[in-house]
């Protein structure tokens, strides 16, 4: 039997569209792109999750000179977010970016890798991880859980 996997995004023309709290979040995930180790992509990322306290952490890639070594932005972010609160949901996780010499201008969303990871958190929380997504400026995309972005994700439940 044949089947169609379709998933639902929002598109926004700019970041005032998004709540004042999500503005906040969207903000800090752009402060973050400042504490990235980029020297060799010189791409550099933030992400920013609001937990369930409300409280907002970052994270940022940080790259190493052996290049597969490096991490990005998202799973700074969950490794840090894991690591000092084990006990608390991500309710949101913004991601922008700054590309030096380039604009900052259109959305970018997570590599795989990074999708398994918040596929995996939302998982181990069982509550949806809302992802938004958008550069200094300009479009904003938004997805209600990271199952959006993973179909056929690997599902861990089935090693426990
Ligand atoms: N990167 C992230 O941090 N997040 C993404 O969603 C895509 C890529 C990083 C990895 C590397 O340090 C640089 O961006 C260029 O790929």
């Amino acid at each position: 039997m044949h089947h169609k996997f379709e998933f639902e995004y929002d598109l926004l023309d700019d970041s005032n569209q998004l709540s004042v709290v999500d503005q906040e979040l969207l903000q800090a995930a752009i402060k973050a792109t400042e504490t990235a180790y980029a020297p060799y992509s010189n791409f550099k990322v933030g992400a920013a999750a609001r937990l369930s306290s409300n409280a907002i952490i970052i994270g940022s890639n940080q790259e190493s000179t052996s290049f597969p070594v490096g991490i990005c932005a998202e799973r700074a972010l969950l490794n840090s977010v894991g690591s000092q609160f084990p006990l608390e949901k991500i309710q949101t996780i913004a991601i922008s970016y700054e590309p030096l010499g380039k604009p900052s201008i259109e959305p970018i969303s997570p590599c795989g890798m990074c999708r398994q990871s918040l596929l995996d958190y939302e998982n181990r929380f069982k509550a949806p991880i809302k992802i938004i997504m958008a550069g200094k400026s300009g479009k904003v995309m938004v997805v209600q859980s990271a199952m959006n972005l993973l179909p056929f994700g690997f599902d861990g439940s089935i090693l426990l």
